[in-house]
């Protein structure tokens, strides 16, 4: 089946086409089908902007879309920047700015742990949906380190592997990452058959 993905993100339209291709999904660009479309997020929630963001693209293609929305939530923040992670600290900042204000913001916080969260909807034109999240864990580093990657992965440790997650390798990071777990779980719904429905 063929299916849209629902993001202007080249760096996360390169993880997901990825882990999709490999599941057999045949997945389209919104360039590839003439739609440059990207919904402003109003949801408070990953779930409510994951899903705004597909049936807009669904709507507007009549094809299946499918869209990611994601975020680090950090626990000593109350789960900020979370679902306003790409905006943190408003339009001035870029990827390293943002990181680099959030650095800022832990300074003096012994509790460092945080989550990368990741929630894939993927709306069918007919209105079913499927819904799914996955998170990884880790720890704010004190400091930058690698170079992949995109947004805050260079200040997110993985304590299990010694590296950020900015030093891993693209098929490394597909492995634990949050898309990737919510992927997997994508994968189980879509081979259930369970998308004909609405949740
Ligand atoms: P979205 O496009 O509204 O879902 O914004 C996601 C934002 O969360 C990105 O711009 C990044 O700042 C952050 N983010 C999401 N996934 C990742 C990741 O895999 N690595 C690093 N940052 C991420």
């Amino acid at each position: 089946m063929k299916v849209v993905l629902a993001s202007q993100n080249k760096k996360k339209i390169v993880e997901m086409r990825e882990i999709l291709s490999q599941m057999g999904v045949e997945v389209l660009s919104q360039r590839d089908v003439g739609v440059n479309l990207e919904p402003e997020e109003t949801g408070t929630t990953f779930e409510e902007n994951a899903r705004i963001k597909a049936r807009a693209v669904m709507e507007a293609t009549g094809l299946p879309a499918i869209a990611d929305d994601s975020g680090l939530m950090v626990d000593a923040l109350g789960g900020e920047p979370g679902v306003y992670s790409a905006r943190y600290g408003g339009p001035g900042l870029d990827d390293t700015g943002r990181w680099q204000l959030l650095l800022r913001n832990m300074m003096g916080k012994t509790d460092r742990t945080c989550q990368f969260v990741s929630v894939i909807c993927c709306a069918f034109p007919g209105a079913g949906e499927i819904l799914v999240r996955g998170e990884c864990p880790g720890i704010l580093a004190q400091a930058p380190q690698g170079e992949g990657g995109f947004g805050y992965d260079p200040i997110f440790y993985l304590p299990q592997l010694g590296k950020t997650m900015a030093q891993l390798t693209p098929e490394e990071k597909n492995q634990i990452s949050h898309r990737a777990k919510a992927l997997a779980e994508f994968q189980i719904e879509w081979e259930k058959g369970h998308h004909g429905t609405d949740q």
